[in-house]
């Protein structure tokens, strides 16, 4: 088991990799033609992408799409889901036109029900990610993961160990920010798999945050919002981060219907 300083810093590394170590920048369309327009031909290979947004925006369609346009480019696919009904997932899936069945049959594609419950749930996900050689993984979602209590083994903290510590000064386990513990974890992960990535957040009804947690839109590469405006009987989607990409940041009109999303 890795421990969380070696964690930390291969974030850091695996960042300052993939921000300054290439030069033209590989794209992975998303399989929406009108985004992949707006982000100079989709998102940048091996980065990671937030979707968020309130229940029914269309979080789930984008992440079927975005994995049904990675199997028609060949590539390998998993879908991680905290949805016990796999087969639900499927047939919501494929009333919208996409049909897994024959990639996973194939094994080109997997959907993976991840129990919140369950204690290795992490090492599961991890396991997967990390030996699969995915070149597309969604998470779908991280809500529940960010917000499940973390448990300290053999803690003894006294008041005088809380501190504001200036980050450059954190050199120990010890002092690592254990609020951020999950999603540095989940991250960490899909960073060092060198796959491309999308991570649903959950927003409340209302919400103007980017994520459900704060944080995880400091941690991923791109920020995409999809909202609702039930009055006018509208839709919107909103590109708010895209590293290394030139991109309006206006909302844009789009329909949920067969076939996934389109922009109108
Ligand atoms: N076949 C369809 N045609 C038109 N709209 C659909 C269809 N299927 C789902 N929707 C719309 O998409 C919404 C669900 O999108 P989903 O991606 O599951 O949302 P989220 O994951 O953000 O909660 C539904 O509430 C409905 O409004
Ligand atoms: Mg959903």
């Amino acid at each position: 088991m890795i421990s969380h300083y070696e964690l930390y810093m291969s974030i850091i590394q695996s960042k300052a990799t993939s921000m300054y170590g290439r030069g033209t920048i590989d794209r992975v369309k998303t399989g929406i033609d009108g985004l992949d327009n707006i982000i100079k031909g989709g998102v940048p290979k091996n980065s990671i992408t937030l979707i968020s947004g309130q229940p029914g925006s269309g979080k789930t369609i984008l992440c079927y799409l975005y994995l049904y346009k990675g199997i028609q480019e060949g590539e390998k696919c998993l879908f991680l889901t905290m949805d016990k009904k796999i087969d639900g997932v499927l047939s919501q899936a494929r009333n919208l036109g996409f049909d897994f069945q024959p990639a996973i049959e194939k094994g080109q594609a997997k959907f993976l029900f991840l129990n919140i419950n369950k204690k290795l749930i992490y090492e599961t996900m991890t396991n997967e990610i990390l030996s699969g050689e995915y070149d597309r993984v969604v998470l779908d979602s991280i809500t529940p993961l960010s917000e499940m209590p973390i448990y300290v083994k053999n803690a003894n903290i006294s008041s005088s160990d809380i501190n504001i510590v200036n980050p450059d000064d954190f050199s120990s386990e010890a002092n690592f920010p254990i609020r951020r513990l999950h999603l540095h974890y989940i991250m960490n992960t899909l960073e060092t798999s060198q796959c491309t990535s999308l991570v649903t957040s959950e927003l409340p009804v209302g919400s103007s945050s980017l994520s459900r947690d704060g944080i995880s839109e400091f941690l991923a590469d791109g920020v995409i919002t999809l909202s609702l405006d039930p009055t006018m009987d509208r839709r919107k989607l909103s590109v708010m981060k895209m590293r290394n990409t030139k991109h309006t940041l206006k909302p844009q009109d789009i329909e949920i219907g067969e076939g996934g999303i389109k922009f109108s």
